[in-house]
């Protein structure tokens, strides 16, 4: 038996976006989903907080479990934490950064990246636009809120479609492509696309960190059967029936917990 060993990475479920794209291209690996509810959100967290938890996490998770693959299915992390994962881990670590190039690419109008707060302020982000969209006009939304919706929607709540289009209302019949900058935007994507308008495009990034993740993969692994799929958060699940039930469709097994150790 030659499955791959995944590690995905988020601070709650929107990794879980990311995870239905490389399933969808490797279905018969085995997927470890690592989530550190106990910080959430990322967005608001400080810059050196963020970036000593992924890496702790994801060392103790290595620690207990061989690991082929980490990806890291959160902008607000990818756009500071990969070189610092890099430099202590020897098998490839793959990030999820804002598609602000093919949206520019794209976009006849303006751009609209929607993100987390503290994404949309990351010097990564400006250098992406510096870079690729210099001659668009890209207009920059983070929002929080947003995040707890998706959070909301995977445990079965309906989304307010109200407070929904008062959050996008700045780029309402402002845009035609808009960029979902957080991995847990896809989760509410229609929620998105009803308020924005069936005129405006709606770009994520999971496509590609899929075929990323298949490319760097140099041996294949088993083409067939189905593998193991175990979900570990930072602190304790309890009374997550609902969450739960959601990881369970997804063929997940009930939540584990993966305290973080003190250095
Ligand atoms: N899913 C994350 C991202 O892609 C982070 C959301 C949060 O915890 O603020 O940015």
């Amino acid at each position: 038996m030659n499955r791959h060993n995944i590690l995905i990475f988020d601070s709650g479920v929107g990794g879980l976006s990311v995870y239905k794209e490389i399933a969808n291209l490797l279905p018969c690996a085995n997927y470890f989903y690592l989530f550190d509810n106990e910080a959430y959100p990322y967005g608001e967290l400080a810059p050196d907080t963020l970036v000593d938890r992924t890496c702790r996490l994801i060392q103790q998770m290595m620690q207990r479990q061989r690991i082929d693959i980490v990806v890291i299915a959160c902008n607000t992390a990818s756009t500071i934490v990969l070189p610092h994962l890099r430099e202590v881990l020897s098998i490839p670590v793959v990030g999820v950064v804002p598609a602000i190039k093919p949206a520019s690419l794209l976009s006849k109008k303006a751009v609209g990246l929607i993100a987390t707060p503290a994404t949309i302020t990351r010097q990564y982000t400006h250098d992406l636009i510096r870079d690729f969209a210099d001659d668009k006009d890209v207009k920059l939304l983070g929002s929080s809120q947003l995040v707890d919706m998706a959070e909301q929607k995977l445990r079965g709540q309906p989304t307010d479609m109200i407070h929904l289009h008062q959050i996008l209302e700045p780029l309402v019949d402002v845009i035609d492509v808009a960029v979902l900058g957080c991995t847990h935007f896809p989760l509410i994507r229609e929620e998105i696309s009803q308020v924005l308008g069936k005129g405006v495009e709606l770009i994520d990034s999971g496509m590609a960190i899929a075929r990323r993740v298949v490319s760097l993969l140099a041996e294949s692994g088993d083409q067939e059967g189905v593998g193991i799929k175990e979900v570990f958060s930072s602190a304790s699940p309890i009374q997550e029936e609902a969450l739960n039930k959601a990881l369970d469709d997804l063929g997940f097994s009930p939540v584990q917990l993966i305290q973080i150790q003190d250095a």
